[in-house]
């Protein structure tokens, strides 16, 4: 397959227009996603190759982004790892019997996740064979610290108290945990990209939470680990690792061995776009701005573009996900726009 803008772009390599896709661009926002979500629950659409390869299609192909990204979910990799997960309506993600102490070390399990997650894989396979060859398909995970906060906490969490009180009481139950997943991930980002993924994201989404001593004693080493040994297999396809509120971790993120950093709408990305020379940058605009008029959406890219310009290495993205509340149509036209413009 010839290398896509989405790649290149990843790889800092010229491109003729700036690419773009919407992060969680396949979801609640699209009345052809609530149709199938109607019929299915939000697991048993995970567990579909068929309906997956179909809302992930579905959205690429009618927003006109450069990039799809397979429908799955980053919490997909606790059942293999021994929790027992459900999504209730309204109620967001729960973990069952969650990992609170060193005691519940003897409940992880592993070496299956490859396996039991299989149907992502088989997803992949079919998306990318109906992908347009010019779009790149991205795979994902969540990365070891996000796991680990739901395995812990039991589902989403504003303070992520129980985690933070296991980090600092019991470090070495912490990092043999986090030992775990990532080697677990290591395998099943490897898995999405022998299945046809073109490049791979990590999800990092709360580790803003945490200090820059926190971040670089407990979570960073395992991140290194994760990200090196995905290089040594897989050396030329991009790794995006994306985190919210990260600004006051930057000086550390740039240690890890990943083409892409993605960036949320609170960085300054005049700022960044020079620490971060080394990098392809992924970003940033406020998902709120998709709620307002077409003008606001065009002022805002168009600041965005203009920071960027000669830039090698931007995605255009969101800073987080598509909210659920968005018109269709202005994605669409956010997308178009970037196209036009750059
Ligand atoms: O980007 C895409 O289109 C791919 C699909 C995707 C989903 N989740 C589908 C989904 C991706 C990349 C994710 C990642 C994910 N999942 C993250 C990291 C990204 C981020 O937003 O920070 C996190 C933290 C999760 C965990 C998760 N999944 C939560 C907290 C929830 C419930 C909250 C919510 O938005 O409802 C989910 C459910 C979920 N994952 C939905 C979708 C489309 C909504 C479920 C539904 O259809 O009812």
């Amino acid at each position: 397959m010839s290398e896509s803008i989405f790649v290149r772009a990843c790889q800092q390599k010229s491109v003729p227009y700036t690419p773009i896709w919407i992060m969680r661009q396949a979801g609640r926002y699209m009345k052809e996603y609530r149709a199938v979500r109607d019929k299915v629950s939000f697991l048993e659409l995970c567990r579909s190759p068929d309906l997956v390869t179909e809302v992930t299609l579905t959205a690429a192909n009618m927003l006109g982004v450069d990039a799809a990204i397979i429908f799955a979910d980053i919490l997909l990799i606790v059942e293999p790892l021994g929790f027992r997960l459900d999504f209730i309506k309204g109620d967001g993600p729960t973990i069952y019997d969650p990992f609170r102490s060193k005691t519940d070390l003897g409940r992880l399990k592993g070496n299956t996740t490859a396996q039991a997650l299989a149907y992502v894989g088989k997803a992949i396979q079919q998306t990318r064979s109906q992908l347009p060859e010019d779009k790149a398909l991205l795979g994902f995970a969540g990365a070891p610290f996000t796991v680990a906060s739901y395995m812990i906490e039991g589902g989403s969490s504003k303070n992520f108290e129980h985690t933070r009180v296991l980090m600092k009481s019991d470090p070495e139950a912490w990092n043999l945990l986090l030992q775990k997943i990532t080697a677990e991930t290591v395998e099943y980002l490897s898995m999405q990209i022998q299945s046809g993924a073109n490049a791979v994201q990590l999800f990092d989404s709360w580790v803003g939470q945490l200090g820059a001593k926190e971040y670089r004693a407990l979570v960073l080493p395992h991140l290194m680990i994760l990200c090196d040994e995905l290089k040594a297999r897989h050396p030329n396809t991009p790794l995006i690792y994306f985190g919210t509120s990260t600004e006051h971790l930057m000086n550390e993120i740039k240690k890890l061995s990943v083409d892409v950093i993605g960036v949320d709408s609170k960085v300054e990305l005049s700022k960044v776009g020079e620490q971060l020379s080394d990098f392809a940058i992924q970003g940033n605009m406020d998902p709120t701005t998709l709620l307002c008029s077409k003008e606001i959406i065009e002022n805002e890219a168009m600041d965005i573009l203009k920071t960027m310009e000669g830039r090698k290495g931007f995605i255009f993205n969101l800073g987080h996900g598509i909210l659920p509340p968005t018109p269709f149509e202005h994605a669409k036209h956010l997308v178009d726009f970037v196209h036009r413009m750059s």
